[in-house]
């Protein structure tokens, strides 16, 4: 579906890619050699979903329809929903969504195995024995600053203790089953998000600090093994500019891809906001970092808020242009960027809220300048 009516434009630019080649007997080369023009790619273009307004909102589902080849189910793949109490699995949600995504010829990307966050109760509340077989107090830790934790403040997540082999046997059969089960039907999985601390270090979700890093490792070779066709993604937020969280995944891919643990790709969630946005330059940096390493990258959770002080301001639209423009750009001009995907695509149904007006279409689901911006980005019908 991508790439519909774009051969000519595709042609153009591709021949526009030829002409800045400079020439070569030239007396005095150029000091900047000219950037090279990228082609235009039929790169996929994706959105979170929710059921929800699947289910009862025919606006919604026809604007999905028509404008996106891939879905990620928002919310109803993570661990809290699929598997609510221990050993139980309750796959009504997903399935749903799965189901509507094949009898509409839409690719799946999972969301997610391995997460810090979204976790059953059961899970969080893990009581720990001691000798006796009393109940320990609970360890009230800080949960990780996340996106939300940025709107909301930060929550505190209640955590006791696993000993690692239990903790490693119930992420195993998570994978196992929830792989299993939708085999053939998902393609792509995250299945780790968000492992980063800001420093660039591990983030104390519970995975790490009651298995350790080796988790991830874990992760991914438990996922291979299920799945073999599934390409196997760890994501994460505030990845796209340089600093010590991006140094720190770089590290983690490198170490991991050295060492043989299968990972196929990388995904940039791109939360942002229109003050503070990566640049195409810079992205495109970010993502080659990862694609040396023989991976693949993805945007994958895109969002751009506008601002929450000051929502007047009148250049708010075109600024978040820029910004989705930017990283649309980055991900066609980057061969291995495999994937673009916003965080749900209407105002109207937005994690963010509809002040911060944050995606692509408006709540009445009218396109924003910001979705002629990814648009002219790839190479698809407008
Ligand atoms: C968010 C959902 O959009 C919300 O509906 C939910 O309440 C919390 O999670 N990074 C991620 C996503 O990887 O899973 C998060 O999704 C947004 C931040």
């Amino acid at each position: 579906m991508g790439g519909r009516g774009s051969a000519g434009r595709t042609g153009i630019v591709a021949a526009l890619a030829v002409f800045a080649v400079p020439a070569v007997a030239q007396a005095q080369p150029p000091a900047a050699p000219l950037a090279p023009v990228a082609a235009l790619r039929a790169v996929p273009q994706g959105s979170a979903i929710r059921l929800a307004a699947v289910r009862n909102d025919a606006g919604y589902r026809d604007t999905f329809l028509r404008e996106f080849d891939s879905l990620t189910p928002e919310n109803e793949l993570k661990m809290g929903e699929l598997q609510p109490h221990r050993g139980r699995f309750d796959f009504a949600a997903a399935d749903e969504l799965v189901r509507f995504a094949r009898r509409n010829g839409k690719t799946v990307r999972g969301h997610t195995l391995v997460w810090g966050q979204a976790l059953p109760l059961w899970l969080i509340d893990h009581g720990v024995t001691d000798k006796l077989g009393l109940r320990l107090p609970p360890i009230v830790l800080p949960t990780l600053p996340n996106p939300i934790g940025k709107i909301l403040g930060d929550t505190t997540t209640l955590l006791t203790g696993w000993r690692r082999d239990d903790l490693l046997a119930v992420m195993k059969h998570h994978i196992r089953t929830v792989m299993r089960h939708y085999a053939g039907d998902v393609t792509e999985w995250d299945v780790v998000n968000e492992p980063m601390a800001a420093g660039g270090g591990l983030a104390p979700t519970v995975w790490q600090r009651f298995i350790g890093p080796d988790y991830i490792e874990q992760a991914l070779r438990t996922a291979r093994a299920t799945d073999p066709r599934a390409k196997l993604f760890i994501n994460d937020f505030d990845v796209e500019v340089p600093g010590p969280k991006l140094d720190g995944l770089v590290r983690l891919a490198r170490d991991l891809v050295t060492s043989g643990v299968p990972l196929d790709g990388i995904g940039l969630q791109a939360h942002t906001h229109i003050d503070g946005f990566a640049d195409e330059a810079t992205l495109t940096r970010t993502m080659r970092r990862f694609t040396r390493l023989g991976l693949e990258v993805q945007i994958t959770e895109m969002d751009v808020a506008t601002s929450l002080v000051d929502v007047a301001r009148p250049d708010r639209r075109q600024r978040q242009a820029l910004a989705y423009g930017a990283a649309a750009r980055a991900c066609n001009a980057v061969r291995e960027c495999t994937r673009f995907t916003t965080w749900g695509f209407t105002d109207a149904v937005s994690w963010l809220g509809a002040g911060a007006s944050a995606l692509l279409f408006d709540t009445k689901y009218r396109a924003k300048p910001a979705f002629a911006a990814v648009r002219s980005a790839f190479a698809r019908r407008q």
